[in-house]
């Protein structure tokens, strides 16, 4: 006998039970490990305060429209149209049958993020704890404190770990099993009670990390300019000489992509569970200024000024290029034994980085849940049970092989998030019309959206995503398709990660034609 409410097509679809729990729910989305690791890794690389220009006009340029944007095509394809994921938005919205197709990178960049992003997730969670337990404290070089992340990942032997991957195993699956606990309790119950916890907490660490970082003063007397302040002035002072060079400004742009979740499909997400004709300007915009105060100035007065206090400007410039885990894993747990209640300050700021990092992770599998559920009919509990033995079984590479993330992370979280990007700002202001598209996104508005980014959405926004997106295959996309500066020894596994995420990518596609040929058996259309 089948109790009709157990029918996922005939329920309403859920909704967010508050403006407030929205809010912290995108915030979650938006603020990740990218605000608190990614972001001061890039500005530091990129020249500190020539970074920041790009950044800033590629959050005016593309990050606030493109904001919109995904607010707009994700109401109008939830509220109006039942779905969830992109296949079925981009169908409302164009009104075709090939359009659902164009959807696929909204299956597959939230899916191969998730998987490497746990992965990431879960070393925050360990590290927390060896915070609190003082399992690193004693080892007092970067070499040192590099060998210790290595034979916790199991890419190394030493003393410290004698288990082997063992314990990062065991966090990894941990890690997975609360977002697979929160993605089964749904949104209200789920994902909106962990953003009303967590980010609170968030906030609450990352302002104790900041007091902490200003009032450092000058820890090592030898060094008298080795200060906060002059971590901050690096990152601040605008550098006009690298403008012309191309780097900085495709940096900033993936940044800004990555930072804000765009080009994921889980923005659009989210806001599918908003209400017809509630606002979506300002409470996007409230998201993305949200976004940009925890990136800029909570990210940006961390992980930098205290390095630089610790180690000078040289030296942190060093630890940034070799990259982001480098500067939380490596160079923070030698400082938190530097100062006064370091376990405390570890904690927090690891935990910091989990609660970040969690809020995030949830926000991409929630478009694969709602796909399952919305276009296959399945149940929460059999969504959630496919899902996550999807992610248990591709994870595995990521955790035994070393190259598996960095390739997964190009793939999808840097050429995968511009391309889509451009799909659907073209599609959005072209296909659907400008016209509609502005009516999208002013309905309910509790702002003035101002003119001015009609033309924005229209004109400069595609043609920046097209330029950086031509730019990126030119610059990058050639050498590393032909592995250039990829150990020999690491090239049959770069291959294979290939070949995992051509296999995503052609899986989504097969089940998102087989979704909606289902789908119009059971008379409802699009
Ligand atoms: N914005 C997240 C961060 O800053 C990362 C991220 C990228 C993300 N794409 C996403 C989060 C999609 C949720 C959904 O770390
Ligand atoms: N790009 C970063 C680096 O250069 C690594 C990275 C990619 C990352 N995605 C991330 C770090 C997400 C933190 C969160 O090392």
């Amino acid at each position: 006998m089948s109790k009709p409410e157990s029918d996922p097509l005939l329920l309403p679809r859920e909704a967010w039970a508050s403006r407030l729990g929205l809010i912290l729910a995108m915030a979650g989305n938006a603020i990740g490990l990218g605000n608190f690791l990614r972001f001061p890794v890039q500005a530091a690389r990129n020249g500190g305060g020539a970074f920041m220009i790009p950044y800033f006009v590629a959050l005016i340029l593309l990050g606030i429209p493109l904001m919109w944007v995904e607010w707009a095509i994700g109401r109008h394809g939830g509220a109006h149209h039942g779905h969830g994921s992109t296949p079925g938005m981009f169908q409302a919205l164009a009104q075709r049958p090939w359009a659902k197709y164009l959807g696929v990178l909204g299956l597959f960049n939230p899916l191969v993020v998730l998987i490497y992003y746990t992965c990431i997730e879960s070393w925050t969670m360990a590290y927390s704890f060896f915070s609190a337990t003082g399992r690193y404290f004693g080892i007092t070089s970067r070499g040192e404190m590099g060998v210790f992340l290595q034979s916790f990942q199991g890419f190394a032997e030493s003393p410290h770990f004698p288990a082997g991957f063992g314990t990062a195993y065991a966090f990894m699956l941990l890690t997975l099993g609360l977002n697979v606990l929160i993605l089964y309790k749904g949104i209200v119950a789920g994902i909106e009670r962990l953003a009303k916890i967590a980010m609170p907490l968030l906030f609450l660490f990352a302002v104790a990390l900041v007091v902490r970082v200003i009032t450092l003063g000058t820890p090592d007397a030898a060094h008298p300019d080795w200060n906060a302040a002059a971590g901050m002035g690096y990152l601040w002072n605008p550098d006009f000489s690298k403008l012309m060079d191309a780097t900085p400004w495709l940096a900033a742009a993936g940044q800004i992509f990555f930072t804000l979740s765009l080009g994921m499909g889980s923005i659009q997400c989210y806001a599918s569970y908003v209400r017809k004709n509630d606002d979506l300007a300002l409470t996007g915009l409230t998201t993305a200024a949200t976004n940009e105060f925890a990136e800029v100035i909570l990210g940006g007065c961390i992980a930098i000024p205290i390095a630089v206090a610790f180690f000078g400007l040289v030296e942190t410039q060093q630890i940034a290029a070799s990259g982001a885990y480098d500067l939380g894993f490596q160079a923070m747990p030698i400082i938190f034994q530097k100062i006064p209640l370091g376990h405390l300050f570890g904690c927090l700021w690891f935990g910091l980085l989990f609660f970040a990092g969690i809020t995030s992770s949830v926000a991409m599998g929630q478009p694969i849940m709602a796909f399952l559920q919305e276009e296959f009919g399945f149940s929460r509990r059999k969504a959630v049970a496919i899902l996550s033995m999807a992610v248990f079984l591709c994870i595995q590479p990521v955790v035994f092989f070393r190259p598996f993330l960095g390739e997964m992370d190009f793939w999808s979280g840097t050429i995968g998030l511009a391309l889509f990007a451009l799909i659907e700002v073209v599609l959005f202001g072209w296909v659907f019309g400008m016209d509609r598209a502005w009516e999208e996104i002013t309905r309910g508005a509790d702002i003035k959206v101002p003119r001015f980014f009609y033309h924005v959405i229209r004109f400069v926004t595609p043609a920046y995503l097209l330029f950086i997106f031509g730019f990126w295959l030119y610059q990058d996309a050639l050498p590393t398709l032909r592995m250039s500066g990829v150990a020999a020894a690491d090239r049959p596994l770069v291959l294979w990660a290939r070949g995992l995420m051509l296999f995503i990518f052609l899986l989504s596609l097969l089940l998102i034609g087989h979704a909606f040929g289902r789908r119009r058996k059971t008379g409802r259309t699009a």
